[in-house]
């Protein structure tokens, strides 16, 4: 249909609204510096500089919302929520009519490889949604009161950004009930007849969570400047 047919922007929406309570920084971790740059600047380049996204949205809170606005001209900055979800949500709304794809990314998860975003954009021609995910290495357990049950590794996976999504999919999931904390675990309660699929991640894809983190990725970006 010819409806269908003008849908073809791929947007990026990084949601960087969050108040990083684990790190315990008092900055919110996506506005600290790694390297000599901040944090978020670094999602914000890979997408931007990516020739298949055609905009970047950046959600953000309240307090930071003039400052990212003046030191991101180039991307669209919208008001963020109380949860990912609602960030999440609030970036959706801001997708222009046009938009066929969407590609969520922490703003916490610097350094994303480029050829992630490829390898999801890929996938997105067969499937409703995709993201990067890895396989754990350590052994996994549930605590079930005092008792700990082994869960097996191979049902398991560590799931990144970006969560990349037919836009209708990730909207239509964020009009139920359902709550979760990412659109693959999301969309999977909401639509479970969803085609979900994970390509390879990367661990240098983390997310910037504990202390200790941020020290882990300006040890490997000194390195990569040797
Ligand atoms: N995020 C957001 N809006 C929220 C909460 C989180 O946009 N209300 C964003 C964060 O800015 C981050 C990403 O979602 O880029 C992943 O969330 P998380 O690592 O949990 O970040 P924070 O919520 O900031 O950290 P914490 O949970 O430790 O408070
Ligand atoms: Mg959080």
């Amino acid at each position: 249909m010819l409806k269908d047919m003008l849908k073809n922007l791929n947007i990026a929406i990084i949601v960087a609204a969050g108040s990083g309570s684990r790190l315990g920084s008092g900055t919110p971790k996506q506005f600290l510096r790694l390297g000599n740059r901040e944090i978020l600047s670094y999602s914000v380049e890979t997408f931007s500089n990516h020739a298949k996204i055609d905009k970047v949205i950046i959600v953000t809170s309240a307090d930071f919302l003039a400052s990212v606005k003046k030191n991101y001209p180039n991307c669209s900055v919208v008001l963020g929520g109380s949860t990912r979800q609602e960030s999440v949500a609030k970036g959706l709304k801001a997708c222009p009519y046009r938009t066929r794809f969407v590609l969520v990314h922490d703003a916490a998860r610097p350094l994303l490889p480029f050829d992630i975003i490829d390898s999801c954009l890929r996938q997105l021609d067969e499937f409703d949604g995709v993201a990067p995910a890895i396989e754990p290495v350590d052994s996994m357990v549930s605590i079930e009161g005092n008792r700990l049950k082994n869960l097996s590794r191979n049902n398991l996976r560590i799931v990144q950004t970006p969560q990349c999504f037919r836009v209708d999919v990730l909207k239509k999931a964020h009009t139920s009930p359902f709550v979760d904390t990412d659109e693959m675990g999301l969309v999977s309660k909401a639509l479970p007849d969803a085609r979900l699929s994970f390509v390879k991640g990367a661990q240098i894809n983390m997310k910037i969570t504990r202390d200790g983190d941020l020290e882990i990725l300006n040890t490997y970006l000194k390195a990569q400047q040797k």
